[in-house]
């Protein structure tokens, strides 16, 4: 029989995978890629250590790569990210003040028109929460509170009028301190006229430790004018079966589909032997066999 794939049950939301080109040479992984997934997201190929390892030495042509890959094979591109705490060039970490806001500003408006037309939601800000809810102190907060959050969305909706523009965090899957302070902030910002569209949630899960309150959470979201997302969905096994990782895969999926406004899932590398972390975290094994969760996946969308 033919196996039918993620995508061909994606008809509510997009079923999306983070891809790197520097494992295009192998062919499987190409070919899974292209089969299984509607949606992908570069895992740091657009990120600004990526594109201008040093000031005004602008290199875009692995970031083109997957921009290619995507239109090839009918995928929408989510652009990952614009202004992050981390895998910031060296050069930027060393600038303050005025200097440091209008180069993030050259920076967003470079990428974003470099890419215009092709990306369907840029990851504008990421990660600048807390735990807790208060603000991280990285390098954008230290410098300009947070100012530089609206002033970062409007210099991308500028560049690309097209674009979905995200704010997007991780450990805010459940309702907590932490995405409360994020609800607190979007809210503000959309009652401020920013142009913020959308709520990216990682999901860097665990099983057994999916919250139960993923899908009211979303829905708070959803409630404020935004569309939502799973921007980086992985599962760690933490001791406990596959199918048990199947159901917890099954459960972020079905959160996903009964929220409207939930527009998509992006699952972060699909095959465990890729993956950023240890501990099986993939729907699909080191040596690309399906595991169960794509059925639960498939069954959930
Ligand atoms: C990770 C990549 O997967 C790794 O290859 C890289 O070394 C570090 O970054 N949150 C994010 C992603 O928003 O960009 C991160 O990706 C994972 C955590």
């Amino acid at each position: 029989s033919i196996a039918a794939h993620l995508k061909d049950h994606a008809s509510q939301i997009y079923i999306g995978c983070a891809l790197s080109p520097s494992h295009f040479s192998d062919s499987q992984y190409q070919s899974i890629a292209a089969a299984e997934f509607n949606s992908l997201t570069p895992e740091n190929e657009m990120k600004w250590d990526a594109v201008e390892a040093s000031q005004g030495s602008v290199n875009y042509a692995q970031a083109d790569q997957l921009v290619q890959f995507g239109k090839q094979n009918g995928m929408k591109i989510r652009g990952h990210t614009l202004v992050w705490h981390s895998q910031v060039p060296g050069w930027v970490s060393g600038l303050s003040g005025d200097t440091l806001h209008q180069t993030m500003i050259s920076h967003i408006t470079d990428e974003v028109t470099h890419f215009k037309g092709s990306i369907y939601a840029w990851d504008v800000v990421n990660e600048m929460f807390n735990e807790d809810g208060t603000y991280r102190q990285s390098l954008w907060y230290n410098n300009f509170q947070t100012n530089f959050v609206g002033d970062a969305f409007k210099a991308a909706a500028a560049a690309d009028p097209g674009a979905k523009l995200y704010i997007n965090d991780y450990n805010i899957e459940g309702i907590n301190a932490k995405s409360t302070g994020l609800y607190n902030l979007v809210k503000e910002l959309k009652g401020q006229g920013v142009p913020i569209h959308g709520v990216g949630f990682q999901a860097h899960l665990s099983t057994g430790q999916v919250p139960s309150d993923l899908a009211a959470n979303l829905q708070r979201f959803t409630a404020l004018g935004l569309d939502v997302a799973i921007t980086e969905l992985d599962i760690k096994q933490n001791g406990q079966s596959q199918e048990a990782q199947a159901q917890a895969y099954a459960s972020v999926v079905n959160a996903c589909t009964s929220t409207s406004g939930c527009v998509g899932v992006t699952i972060w590398g699909f095959n465990d032997q890729y993956s950023w972390i240890n501990d099986n975290p993939c729907p699909w094994d080191s040596n690309y066999q399906a595991k169960p969760a794509v059925a639960a996946i498939e069954g959930a969308l």
